[in-house]
């Protein structure tokens, strides 16, 4: 059986022993090595992936940036290497700009986001050097104006774009559609929220603004939605510029681009999104006679990093109840990977340790969490899979980990990362004194 091209990372391949092997390294190894549940990133595809995104838009619009939305998954390494790699970063909270900034990232190319910024968190971000806000609440305006005043060498000009909310449909499942009218992100248009904001800004003597900001959503194929929000925000733009001499400097369009979770399903292909997206901005900008130097950013998150990864199970007991079905239990399950649970997400498992066998028969694959709706897969083609058997869950570098709970009190998983043959513990597997060090009697 050969491995799925879009659900795998790159360098995923079946070795000599029937094994899968990422980034050179066998699979049935690391498990053995680092336990299981375990996360494998793989380097090539990460850096594959993002330099892919630099490029498509690069070579398109002349000022553009890539920010990594680091609510995907965010850790030292992946700080490390994005900033290696030329890639900004969208955070938000006081955790994810500690470990940007402890792994040495430039604080320019952070954007600090949140449709509810703690006074702690600006105050981190201020701290931290980040110069730009997207602004998501009209309330936060002058929490940033007033927390700027206490510094000891205010900021004279913090860049923020308004957070819009396009009130367009992306089409996508219920908890990840972002830009309609009722929603609890982004200022509206149509009721004069957001322009409200706009000119509470030009009002503050330490603020600038200096764009504009909209994400209709996650998992998003529907590229039509997204030309048309482009297209409600150019807008906003030259009505601005009518009324208060806006002057439009940048433009982020969010991230949201769509990943295959299973062979039914596809990926967002990079290139012909950003050949439309900037044609698309090109000629809205033209129309309107607005600014077509503008700095133009993109905010993927699981675009860049969910097929990086695979998530390891062993699977422990086997419940075969006759005429309905087999339930496999693995050793992980919603702890690490709520989306099943929470969205109905759709994964495909493998046996890793006979990865080139042909699937003989169905199983569910159930986690090991007190839930009944602790199952990661319903309906899993898989050949003959026994206890002790491994099995591989692509496409798992996005929105597991950084959702990953202590459920049932069991500790979270370890992370390696692989690269030419060798792996890093990159996270060691949480042990029950760190689920109990908060504890205080
Ligand atoms: N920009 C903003 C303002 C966002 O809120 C998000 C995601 C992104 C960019 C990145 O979106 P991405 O490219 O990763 O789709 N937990 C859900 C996804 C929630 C997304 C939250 N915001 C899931 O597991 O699918």
């Amino acid at each position: 059986m050969s491995l799925p091209g879009t659900l795998f990372p790159l360098t995923a391949r079946a070795n000599e022993q029937n094994h899968l092997e990422l980034g050179g390294c066998d699979v049935v190894q690391l498990a053995e090595q680092f336990g299981t549940p375990l996360y494998v990133f793989d380097h090539t595809t990460i850096r594959e992936q993002a330099t892919r995104a630099i490029h498509a838009f690069r070579s398109r619009w002349n000022n553009v940036v890539v920010l990594y939305a680091t609510k995907a998954y965010f850790a030292p390494f992946l700080a490390r290497l994005f900033q290696e790699l030329g890639v900004g970063l969208d955070v938000t909270s006081e955790g994810e700009i500690v470990i940007a900034t402890h792994a040495g990232f430039a604080p320019e190319k952070i954007y600090l986001h949140g449709n509810n910024k703690t006074p702690e968190e600006i105050r981190a971000a201020l701290r931290a050097g980040i110069q730009h806000v997207v602004v998501d609440s009209q309330g936060e305006i002058s929490h940033l104006q007033s927390l700027i005043s206490t510094l000891h060498s205010p900021i004279t000009n913090l860049q923020c774009l308004i957070r819009l909310s396009p009130n367009i449909d992306a089409h996508t499942h219920r908890y990840m559609t972002t830009g309609v009218a009722d929603s609890k992100f982004g200022l509206g248009i149509a009721n004069g929220i957001a322009e409200n904001a706009a000119r509470e800004i030009l009002r503050q003597k330490n603020l600038k603004l200096v764009g504009l900001h909209f994400h209709i959503g996650s998992q998003v194929f529907d590229t039509d939605a997204l030309r048309q929000a482009l297209n409600a925000v150019l807008d906003v733009a030259a009505d601005w510029r009518a009324k208060f001499h806006f002057d439009f400097q940048e433009l982020n369009i969010g991230g949201g681009w769509g990943v295959a979770y299973n062979e039914m399903q596809t990926t967002l292909d990079v290139d012909a999104f950003a050949e439309n997206t900037t044609r698309v901005l090109r000629e809205g900008l033209r129309a309107r006679g607005l600014n077509e130097n503008l700095k133009l950013l993109v905010e993927p998150g699981r675009g860049l990093i969910a097929r990086a990864a695979v998530a390891l199970y062993r699977v422990g007991s086997v419940k075969e109840i006759p005429q309905l079905r087999t339930y496999l239990a693995v050793d992980g399950g919603m702890g690490d990977n709520v989306r099943p649970a929470l969205y109905g997400a759709q994964y495909t498992a493998f046996l890793a340790n006979c990865i080139g066998d042909e699937p003989t028969r169905e199983y569910a694959i159930a986690g090991r969490y007190c839930e009944q709706g602790d199952v990661l897969i319903e309906r899993a083609q898989l050949p003959e899979t026994r206890a002790g058997d491994l099995l591989a869950i692509p496409v798992a570098g996005a929105y597991q980990l950084p959702m990953a709970s202590n459920y049932n009190l069991i500790p979270r998983p370890a992370v390696v990362l692989v690269q030419d043959g060798s792996a890093q513990l990159v996270r060691r597997r949480e042990t029950i004194q760190d689920m109990l060090a908060c504890d205080l009697n």
